[in-house]
């Protein structure tokens, strides 16, 4: 396995769009592509969602972070954190959103994805956020589990469009300060 010394977890430059898109298709189709999925939905998802246009633009805008893990052979999983008016709902400039966060299918489970919270945690301390959210598939019962494990509780649903299929997300947060 990949030794705690041969990992980096950097914020993703533009230089690094393609490898960036690469992890974003792939994890994002092993992840939901079918059975999961239509595989026409999960296309029609990824081709309008994930393109190298889309990425560039995300990486030149300063409320993005996106993280990118690697050993030093290759990438090993992403995250993807919004601020302000960058994030998916409109919960304000006190929170921040994990919209994205992956480990490829053979690296799960060895504590990478905790790396990857971890991080995200970290930026909203940094960042003086009131709390970290996120919106989680409602049948991704794996995810669920992972991030009520590290504290998450539900406060709110919505929608999430995958293709042509209307899907609900439940949204969690965690607090990064005492109230
Ligand atoms: C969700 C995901 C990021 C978790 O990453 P991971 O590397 O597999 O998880 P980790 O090994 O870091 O697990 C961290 C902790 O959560 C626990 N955990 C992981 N999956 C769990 C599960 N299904 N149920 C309960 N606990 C779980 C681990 O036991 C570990 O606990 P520990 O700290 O006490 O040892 C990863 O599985 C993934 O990329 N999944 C596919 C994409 C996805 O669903 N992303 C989320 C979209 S909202």
């Amino acid at each position: 396995m990949i030794k705690a010394t041969e990992i980096s977890l950097l914020r993703a430059t533009l230089q690094q769009r393609k490898e960036l898109y690469d992890i974003s298709r792939q994890t994002f189709y092993e992840s939901f592509g079918p059975p999961v999925n239509t595989e026409s939905n999960i296309q029609k998802y990824i081709n309008e969602h994930i393109t190298l246009n889309i990425i560039s633009t995300e990486l030149t805008n300063s409320d993005i972070y996106y993280f990118l893990l690697k050993s030093e052979k290759e990438a090993l999983g992403y995250l993807k954190l919004n601020t302000n008016a960058s994030q998916t709902e409109d919960l304000g400039e006190s929170t921040i959103e994990i919209e994205r966060i992956y480990i490829r299918k053979q690296y799960q489970n060895h504590n990478l994805g905790k790396l990857l919270l971890e991080k995200a945690i970290e930026l909203g301390v940094q960042l003086k956020k009131r709390f970290v959210w996120l919106g989680v598939w409602e049948k991704n019962i794996r995810a669920i589990n992972f991030y009520k494990k590290s504290g998450f509780i539900p406060f709110d649903k919505h929608t999430f469009i995958l293709g042509d299929d209307v899907q609900t997300d439940i949204m969690m947060k965690l607090n990064l300060q005492r109230d």
